[in-house]
């Protein structure tokens, strides 16, 4: 089961103190049942690496630009330097940078330009609230899986994350049954493929998430961010 930090834009330096309970957890616990990743913003990266350096848990960045090459590029950072700093894995496709304007196709460079780096990627996908109504949900996970992934022929590094946009920061969940159906489809469409549950995921709600048995793990936002309900969330996935 992969349990998968997102720290969004939160954190600073003190906030590194929040990853010794999870160093020490990590330790003891079923070690070769959990995969623990921190993606932690892009200006901690180096630092969280450097503090996980002989754990077993991973760091992993929440987005790049799509070239591979240095450039003239103000703000930008490409995925090689992210896997210089110590990420292993990278977030893309998350849907507050869909909001932002990144659409399928830049979505698909970046995911190319980062296989090229050597990152493994937790692509996430999900449709709003009103594709959801319209009953346009599979449509809409197709067309952001077929173009997500064009021309990516190797999808072995590839860990996709459902996340519904509506179910994101806001407390909401969908039905569990939605959420099987949903998965399977989704493992249907990439043949072999690792898939994820996120949006609210809480210490309360993954008792009942837990018990999806398609689902092979969590990106976690909010309630990643307090290593109490981080380890809580591990915790109760396995009772
Ligand atoms: P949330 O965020 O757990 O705060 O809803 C999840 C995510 O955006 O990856």
């Amino acid at each position: 089961m992969y349990f998968v930090a997102n720290w969004k834009m939160f954190g600073n330096f003190k906030s590194l103190n929040q990853l010794d309970k999870v160093m020490t957890f990590a330790k003891k616990f079923k070690k070769n049942k959990t995969k623990l990743i921190y993606c932690p913003p892009a200006t901690l990266i180096n630092a969280v690496s450097k503090k996980l350096k002989f754990t077993t848990i991973d760091v992993g960045a929440q987005n790049c630009h799509q070239g591979l090459n240095y450039g003239a590029n103000t703000g930008q950072i490409n995925s090689y330097m992210l896997k210089d700093a110590g990420a292993k894995y990278i977030i893309l496709g998350h849907s507050e940078n869909r909001q932002l304007g990144e659409d399928n196709n830049l979505i698909n460079l970046k995911i190319r330009s980062s296989i090229k780096s050597g990152l493994k990627i937790i692509f996430c996908i999900g449709e709003t609230l009103s594709q959801k109504r319209k009953k346009n949900t599979k449509k809409i996970l197709s067309k952001q899986i077929i173009q997500g992934l064009k021309n990516v022929s190797n999808k072995r590094n590839i860990i996709i994350a459902y996340e519904p946009v509506w179910a994101i920061g806001s407390g909401l969940i969908p039905k569990e049954t939605e959420i099987f159906d949903i998965v399977s489809f989704i493992k249907n469409k990439v043949k072999g493929s690792k898939v994820l549950y996120g949006g609210s995921v809480n210490t309360n709600n993954i008792n009942l998430l837990k018990k999806i048995d398609n689902v092979d793990g969590f990106l976690i936002g909010g309630a990643s961010q307090n290593s109490n309900n981080f380890i809580d969330i591990i915790k109760k996935t396995f009772i």
